[in-house]
């Protein structure tokens, strides 16, 4: 039998897998409880596995959240985020009319201007809107499978720039805050990561370019950067890779942040949602070697020989039928 399949039985937990390339649900378990040992494997093998796991009727303490989050690792501090002000490691989205939800309606991975991003988020809902407030998830995974070999080849060995710029709208342009900003960009100059990164543990290929925090390709003319990004930007866009988290109270969703990208849609304003979220540090993103142009892969998204890969899509024809009765 699977190893993982076993230590899931072992450990009493259902995973079941909801989305086609990322997003699992996981039932049998109870986060207000510590994790013995097998549980734990089998979530984190879960979560590797699935990119993006959701535990629903979770109804958990601020407390137990942080607990389950440190089982995976040292919670890490967000700098630019509304933090609970004596537990900084817990930030608290609490957003209604007089608190409009603030960057986070664009693709992203979770803090990859840090040198060393964090490795998974672990979000809570304790209030959701009546209608709106989904978070949608896309797997960089399956984004770099459907790059053609061509753009594949040419991405693999190249590194990218990323810089907190979006968060510098938070600082007034008074003395103090052009003070504090200076402070910030000397704790968190401008990271480079790779455009391909290698997955710790499952050694599969990520795209990690996005474009919240992306800025350039280094090495490049600005105007290929933009343009090689743009194209980059676009895989996360692709429904087929995407999943649509619709939340209810009391569920957890918990993300691989190093294979996936995330994005809150703010449709819900101003209406209230209220989350809890924490992360979990990370390791230096490892990248792939240039690749040898000579390789050939399997490619996973490949379209039917007949017909153009571009969308993907290969129904038949109305038009096409009628031509093939003419010929008979
Ligand atoms: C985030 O971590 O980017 C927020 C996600 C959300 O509020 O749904």
């Amino acid at each position: 039998m699977d190893q993982k399949v076993s230590a899931q039985q072992a450990s009493g937990i259902t995973v079941t897998r909801v989305g086609a390339n990322l997003g699992a649900e996981i039932s049998g378990v109870d986060l207000r409880q510590p994790l013995d040992d097998t549980t734990f494997d089998a979530i984190q093998d879960a979560l590797v596995e699935n990119e993006l796991i959701i535990f629903h009727d979770q109804e958990i303490t601020s407390e137990q959240l942080m607990a389950f989050g440190r089982r995976f690792g040292n919670l890490s501090v967000h700098p630019f985020s509304p933090n609970d002000k004596d537990v900084p490691e817990l930030i608290k989205f609490a957003n209604d009319a007089n608190n409009a939800p603030f960057g986070t309606d664009v693709w992203h991975s979770d803090e990859t201007f840090r040198e060393s991003p964090p490795m998974a988020t672990v979000l809570c809902a304790k209030e959701v809107p009546a209608v709106g407030g989904d978070t949608m998830y896309a797997s960089m995974t399956a984004a770099f499978e459907g790059l053609s070999d061509r753009m594949q080849q040419f991405i693999s060995g190249l590194e990218a720039v990323h810089d907190f710029k979006p968060f510098k709208k938070l600082f007034a342009n008074t003395p103090e805050d052009r003070k504090n900003l200076q402070h910030f960009e000397m704790l968190y100059p401008p990271a480079i990561h790779p455009v391909v990164r290698v997955h710790p543990v499952t050694g599969r290929k990520v795209l990690f370019v996005n474009p919240q925090f992306t800025m350039a390709i280094k090495d490049m003319d600005e105007r290929e950067s933009r343009s090689l990004l743009d194209t980059l930007f676009y895989q996360a866009l692709v429904p087929e890779y995407q999943f649509r988290h619709h939340w209810k109270p009391h569920t957890i969703a918990m993300w691989d942040n190093r294979s996936t990208q995330h994005y809150a849609i703010h449709d819900y304003y101003p209406q209230r949602r209220i989350m809890e979220r924490v992360t979990i540090a990370g390791d230096r993103p490892t990248g792939v070697e240039a690749a040898d142009p000579n390789t050939v892969r399997r490619f996973k998204f490949k379209a039917p020989e007949n017909v153009d890969h571009h969308g993907g899509h290969a129904p038949q024809r109305q038009f096409r039928r009628e031509l093939e009765k003419a010929e008979d």
